[in-house]
């Protein structure tokens, strides 16, 4: 197999219109790490898998690679037979360069992801009503607990400035402030657009914050984690500002799908793949008041056939 081209390399719209991606889906994705100023390459590099004497006779191109993350993204969206070869594949590569970062997207995280910035067919989900309670108030309010007590430590004889990310974040950070009410804090909050769309596809900060961070400390409280995407470049906006130092809080963690590195330093509860609303998280706004974390129901569309 020859070495595929280097085709396009991200940020920011194609200017001459002329993306030629292998597949839709790669094209979809492309466009998603465009709306979050993630910078991709597209198969920047081919991994030579095997040799016949010196010739090489496989290689492996993942679809994209996050010089930010330093990480590299197969994409899976097509058939069964295809994803084995590519588990193999995967599998043969990692234990040939295993300092090089490769992640597998399988289609139904892919979908999801879609789905969730408003491109793929999640986003026709029809949802149900609130499922089942994850975590009672009782079991919140003690890991609440938990978190203040190691910020206080952490920070003891020091004022922080705490930065609730909008809106997620101010209920969680309500309770922690109060359970951390020994230690002199600020409290801020910061706003940012994600669902913007059409031409405008970046995260963009709406509500900055006010008080003067440079030289200080900073924790910033975001109500859940999920791919990252937007936390990431929250943290980068706030460094900007030359703060002593920036310290990631966030209640709930949706580790499994994450898809850019935030050091998450105080993390409450890590949550499986599903969409959860209560203490403080919404769904279309609502259920936002709800003291305990419950999961929604969802019912997934058919999956949309794959050429
Ligand atoms: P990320 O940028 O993908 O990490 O997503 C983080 C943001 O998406 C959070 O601030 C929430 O507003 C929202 N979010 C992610 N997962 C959920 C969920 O399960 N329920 C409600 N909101 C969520
Ligand atoms: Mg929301």
């Amino acid at each position: 197999m020859a070495p595929k081209p280097r085709r396009k390399s991200g940020q920011g719209p194609d200017e001459t219109g002329d993306v030629s991606f292998m597949h839709p889906s790669e094209q979809e994705f492309a466009k998603m790490l465009d709306y979050y100023k993630v910078p991709y390459l597209y198969e920047p590099r081919s991994f030579p898998l095997r040799w016949e004497g010196n010739r090489v006779v496989e290689m492996f191109s993942p679809d994209f690679y996050l010089p930010e993350q330093d990480q590299y993204f197969e994409l899976t969206t097509m058939k069964q037979s295809l994803v084995t070869q590519k588990n193999r594949k995967l599998r043969q590569a990692k234990e040939l360069y295993p300092d090089v970062n490769i992640q597998l997207l399988y289609r139904r995280d892919y979908v999801r992801l879609l789905g969730k910035y408003g491109y793929g067919p999640l986003s026709d989900a029809e949802v149900k009503g609130l499922d089942r309670v994850l975590f009672t108030e009782e079991q919140i309010q003690a890991r609440v607990g938990e978190l203040a007590r190691r910020i206080k430590q952490d920070y003891a004889g020091q004022s922080p400035i705490f930065v609730g990310v909008l809106r997620g974040a101010f209920v969680f950070m309500a309770d922690l402030i109060r359970k951390a009410s020994d230690l002199s804090i600020e409290t801020d909050f910061i706003s940012v657009s994600r669902y913007g769309g059409g031409q405008d596809r970046h995260v963009e900060v709406m509500r900055d914050i006010d008080v003067d961070v440079a030289g200080r400390h900073v924790i910033l409280v975001e109500g859940i984690v999920d791919t990252g995407m937007s936390l990431r470049p929250i943290m980068q906006h706030v460094l900007a500002k030359r703060p002593a130092s920036v310290e990631m809080c966030a209640m709930f963690d949706k580790r499994a799908r994450r898809v850019v590195d935030v050091p998450l330093r105080y993390a409450g509860f890590e949550i499986p793949d599903e969409f959860v609303v209560g203490y403080g998280l919404d769904y279309d706004e609502r259920y936002r008041n709800l003291p305990y974390l419950s999961s929604m129901q969802v019912v997934e569309p058919k999956p949309v056939p794959q050429r």
